[in-house]
């Protein structure tokens, strides 16, 4: 959300690390983080809410700082980031498909269908490895290729965004076995 200039404060409070190393460790509370200054083609956003990723404690072993700006450094680097949430609305209004299935916890199922899913499920009351239906394509966000390879058709494509590549190869070899069709080799964004 973009703040109004007049609602802007110089500083805030922001949990904040200062070196690389053990985010336990490093992260702090600091009450004087001064607010970015942005450029002319920049924009300063407010966040209300922040999710923490993998990236996040990846980041702050210092993994990506050929890339990173200054210190301090506060994680959240996603904002508040829901890429299943994305990834349901470009499946039904982008590419138009008849039919979408996604996983949430009891409470978040109505969000599922507002988002335009015609399949919520509930995981946990049912297991995914046992739906009788099979689907064309499925997106997995958990690094949980095992399952998703239960879920998908014959020749159906498999994407993981969460889990390292090499493994999910070796669990699609062993689903696929000797001389079976099975689904195409999953492959990977992250
Ligand atoms: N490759 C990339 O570019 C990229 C970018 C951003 C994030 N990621 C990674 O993608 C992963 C997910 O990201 P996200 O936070 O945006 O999540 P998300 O896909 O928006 O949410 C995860 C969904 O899975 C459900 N879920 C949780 N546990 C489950 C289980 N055991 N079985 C079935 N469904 C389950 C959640 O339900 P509840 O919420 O109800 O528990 C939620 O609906 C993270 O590991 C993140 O690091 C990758």
């Amino acid at each position: 959300m973009a703040a109004s200039t007049t609602s802007i404060p110089s500083q805030i409070k922001a949990w904040v690390y200062n070196e690389y190393g053990n985010i336990e460790e490093t992260l702090k509370l600091d009450s004087n983080i001064a607010i970015p200054q942005i450029k002319d083609d920049e924009v300063l956003i407010k966040v209300v809410a922040a999710a923490l990723n993998p990236v996040d404690y990846k980041r702050a072993r210092g993994i990506f700082k050929a890339n990173e700006p200054p210190f301090p450094t506060a994680p959240g680097y996603d904002v508040a980031g829901g890429v299943g949430s994305l990834v349901i609305q470009l499946a039904k209004q982008v590419f138009g498909a008849s039919k979408v299935a996604a996983t949430a916890s009891t409470g978040k199922l109505e969000l599922l269908r507002e988002l335009g899913v015609n399949l919520p499920i509930d995981y946990t009351k049912e297991n995914i490895k046992e739906l009788p239906e099979k689907f064309d394509f499925v997106y997995d966000t958990l690094g949980q290729s095992e399952r998703a390879l239960k879920a998908v058709k014959e020749e159906g494509e498999v994407i993981t965004i969460a889990g390292p590549v090499r493994e999910t190869e070796i669990l699609f070899r062993e689903w696929q076995g000797e001389g079976s069709v099975g689904p195409k080799e999953p492959s990977s964004i992250f």
